[in-house]
């Protein structure tokens, strides 16, 4: 991996809010001082399609592959009820054995005590979901994020996996998607989703650096409506007007700038 650590955000992305306050005041103060590589925009999103889910009555655990140093982890973690756990699956061995200790600091210097998550160190690329859902007693995953190894052959892993334990409402966010690094990711997704009709791209969050990359935001087909609708309630001042063609399915894109070419 050659990113750097530190994202430098846009102060637009600063005006966008999650509406739950332990997340916003978490993304304000926090956020930009735990090392990492999702954007503050995404996070305030994701966290907003928390809130979301919880105004509807979907439940139930978060849970990351990759979270590092937990950026976007105490994040999530801090969109859930008390009741409800945030799993993060992580090597912990990069960029040394020591980054499991920052992460646990990290978690507890933002406020989330060790009984509202669990760490696992564990290699997803040879996780069974039945070993994951034990993790979890059972319950179904209703945001899985996956951040891990970026490639190709990963990214499928860690989508069935993700997949197989998802809750029916659930939602799968992928980072780093159209990267400049990491082209050969796309093909996973595509590939993913002619073998999974029942899935589809529910939004895009485009990048705000480089380094703070697009995530993707997948549901099942029968809960878009359902969440889009919301999503464009919510942050419409960051809805891109084409949106975005998945052929023949469209989806909405969430940008910090949504300016169209002058052809005139
Ligand atoms: C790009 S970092 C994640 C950044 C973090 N999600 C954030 O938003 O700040 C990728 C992480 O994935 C972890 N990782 C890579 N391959 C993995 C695997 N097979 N199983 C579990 N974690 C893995 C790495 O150890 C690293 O911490």
């Amino acid at each position: 991996m050659s990113k750097s650590q530190a994202a430098p955000f846009t102060t637009a992305s600063a005006a966008v809010r999650s509406g739950i306050p332990a997340v916003d005041r978490y993304l304000e103060s926090g956020y930009a001082t735990v090392p990492g590589m999702s954007s503050r925009f995404a996070a305030a999103i994701c966290c907003g399609l928390l809130r979301m889910q919880t105004e509807i009555g979907v439940v139930g655990p978060v849970a990351e592959i990759g979270p590092f140093e937990g950026r976007f982890f105490i994040a999530l973690a801090h969109a859930l009820a008390p009741s409800e756990m945030a799993l993060g699956i992580d090597l912990f061995d990069w960029p040394n054995t020591q980054v499991i200790d920052r992460f646990e600091a990290n978690c507890v210097k933002h406020g989330l005590a060790p009984g509202r998550r669990i760490t696992w160190k564990a290699d997803s690329r040879t996780m069974a979901p039945a070993e994951l859902l034990a993790k979890l007693e059972g319950r179904r995953v209703r945001f899985f994020h996956i951040d891990g190894e970026h490639s190709r052959a990963a990214l499928t892993k860690d989508l069935e996996l993700a997949t197989a334990v998802l809750a029916p409402e659930g939602v799968i966010v992928l980072d780093d998607m159209l990267h400049p690094g990491y082209p050969m990711l796309m093909v996973a997704v595509h590939a993913y989703l002619q073998r999974h009709p029942e899935m589809c791209v529910l939004c895009i969050i485009d990048r705000e650096t480089v380094v703070a990359a697009t995530k993707f935001v997948l549901c099942r087909q029968e809960w878009f409506k359902r969440y889009e609708a919301r999503l464009l309630e919510a942050y419409k001042d960051n809805v891109w007007p084409l949106g975005a063609d998945f052929e023949p399915h469209w989806c909405l894109v969430l940008s910090l700038d949504t300016r169209l070419a002058k052809i005139v």
